[in-house]
């Protein structure tokens, strides 16, 4: 094999296809998220040039310009009329920041349908898989495992070997935690795969017209409830110029404008208007062929259960409850449990962790009866307590619950251990502890991660969802809604606010999870390349545990990212 160097991965800027040239044979690279591919580069239908087409990075596809025959990217497969040949793919190795082609290449298949090759055959030929970034995957798995070997031939090189020590879930490497390829990676795999993602309540879009901001990972959405009630989620990017047009957070209106150029939307995201269309005196405007159908705002898929709304970037997704599970949806379906919600208040705050460190914590038992002073201290998380770390069968949702007790039944010999425990501190305002018994469940708290991006907070009488909303490896943001229900009467509203402050940026738990975050985020940073232990509790392996001295619920999610990453 020859391989030869057509481009490098800098000449890909910003766009996501790069014309190149093999010998006189015009090729396309294309990027989709942190693979790399090549094909030929003109349609097969009338010789369109490729790299002029639109790539949609999440379906790997490309289309073409000309005729809108469409192909996927990785296997050349043709996958509509007019095309009925497929595209012939390259075998592609990226060392350091050069991209280098096998010029032999692999022919595809023809009739759209058919089965083509796949571009990873084309690779099996690759050299040693220590300094190749194949398309299709960013690990390469031999025998043994190579990784310090294989890093240390790389010299520091952009590209990296991604596999996961001795295939041991009970030891996480920081790489999962703190590279920008893993990052990307999970957007395009996790948060614009197939997961429904949390969006909003229902009650902050409560009437027609109405709509807030949110995201999808670290997408940029609308949610937007239109005339006939439906409710619609849609990118906040401007289909002409991108421009994130939705500023304000959240409010009413009858069609969303874009600041820049002005290009109108209605509330399910179709293009309803474009100032001077047809030009000016018969001069200017857009092409006369321009079809505003096919322009308007990318939407998602929609799914609400409970007054809680999900969307997904995914076309063919599982219901609600079949994602997550009979158990979790029981958990989920005591805290929203028919009662019509009620918006209480918001807060939003960054937090400078990986935003998997937050499923992690609340999905640790161990550090909440030992990091929190004031769960120990006053009996809502204690060793000893009736609790149960939940994982559902796919690994990926937890939920933490325990029954809550009287400090005073704490042994002696729980209390040694727990240094957290302050005998000492007492409360200002009784009231605080306050649990009026309101939930069909046998848990005063439930605290239930929903992969990838909710929190929902049953803290006795405190409710709440928080979003997740990575932004880089190293940082996320929580969003947080607080609720209660209609029919609340004015004390048990001031009762859940009042008890909010358990939690929050400031909350009296909240803060130590957020410190503690930074400071598992500072100690990779600071001193990298190691790997996390979570080895407690080896009798359950990864899944439901039983007693909060567990990491196995830790384990479980860890098993479900790797199958979604591919790792
Ligand atoms: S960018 Fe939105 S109208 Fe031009
Ligand atoms: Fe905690």
């Amino acid at each position: 094999m020859a391989w030869q160097k057509v481009a490098s991965l800098g000449e890909f800027g910003d766009r996501e296809v790069l014309a190149v040239d093999l010998a006189g044979t015009a090729l396309a690279l294309f990027r989709l998220g942190t693979e790399i591919h090549a094909t030929g580069g003109s349609c097969t239908h009338e010789f369109a040039d490729l790299a002029n087409g639109f790539v949609e990075a999440a379906d790997g596809t490309v289309e073409c310009p000309l005729h809108q025959a469409m192909f996927d990217i990785r296997s050349g497969r043709a996958l509509c009329a007019p095309a009925t040949e497929g595209l012939k793919v390259y075998a592609v190795k990226v060392e350091g920041t050069d991209i280098f082609i096998d010029p032999e290449g692999v022919h595809a298949a023809a009739a759209p349908g058919a089965s083509a090759p796949q571009a990873g055959q084309a690779h099996e030929a690759a050299p040693a898989a220590g300094v190749t970034q194949n398309g299709g995957s960013l690990v390469q798995k031999n025998e043994k495992n190579e990784k310090n070997e294989k890093n240390e031939k790389n010299g520091g090189s952009l590209v990296q070997n991604y596999v996961w020590p001795d295939d041991d879930l009970s030891l996480v490497p920081d790489w999962v935690y703190t590279d920008p390829y893993i990052y990307e990676r999970e957007i395009e795999r996790i948060f614009h795969g197939p997961t429904w993602n949390f969006v909003a309540l229902e009650a902050e879009v409560e009437k027609p017209g109405d709509f807030i901001r949110s995201h999808v990972g670290p997408t940029p959405v609308v949610v937007a409830r239109a005339e006939d009630g439906s409710i619609h989620v849609f990118e906040n990017r401007c289909a002409h110029r991108a421009s994130e047009f939705c500023r304000m957070l959240s409010g009413s209106t009858k069609e969303f404008v874009c600041p820049y150029h002005q290009w109108t939307y209605d509330l399910k995201g179709n293009l309803v208007g474009i100032p001077f269309r047809r030009g000016i005196a018969g001069k200017g405007g857009m092409p006369a062929d321009f079809d505003a159908e096919r322009h308007g705002l990318r939407r998602l898929h929609v799914t609400s259960h409970r007054g809680v709304v999900f969307a997904s970037y995914a076309p063919q997704m599982e219901s609600l409850a079949d994602y997550l599970g009979p158990e979790v949806l029981r958990e989920f379906e005591a805290t929203f449990d028919g009662r019509k919600l009620k918006v209480l208040g918001h807060y939003r705050h960054s937090l400078p962790g990986n935003w998997k460190l937050y499923h992690e914590n609340l999905k640790d038992p161990y550090h909440a009866t030992l990091l929190h002073t004031f769960l120990v201290t006053f009996g809502l998380l204690v060793v000893g307590n009736r609790s149960l770390m939940l994982a559902d069968k796919s690994g990926r949702h937890g939920v933490m619950a325990s029954a809550k007790s009287e400090a005073k039944a704490l042994s002696g010999a729980a209390k040694k251990e727990m240094r957290s425990f302050n005998e000492g501190l007492t409360l200002h305002e009784k009231r605080f502890m306050n649990f009026v018994e309101e939930f069909d469940s046998p848990w005063s708290v439930t605290m239930a991660t929903i992969w990838p991006n909710l929190i929902v907070q049953r803290e006795m009488n405190t409710l709440g969802v928080r979003q997740i909303v990575p932004d880089g490896p190293h940082e996320f943001v929580m969003k947080w809604t607080m609720f209660g229900f209609e029919g609340d009467d004015e004390e048990m509203t001031r009762h859940r606010l009042r008890q909010g402050n358990l939690m929050g940026p400031a909350g009296f738990l909240g803060l130590e999870d957020n410190e503690a975050i930074k400071f598992v985020q500072d100690g990779m940073r600071r001193v990298p390349g190691g790997t996390h232990l979570v080895k407690l509790d080896p009798q359950t392996g990864e899944g439901t545990a039983d007693t909060l001295i567990s990491e196995a619920a830790i384990r479980a999610m860890y098993r479900h990212w790797r199958e979604a990453m591919g790792v």
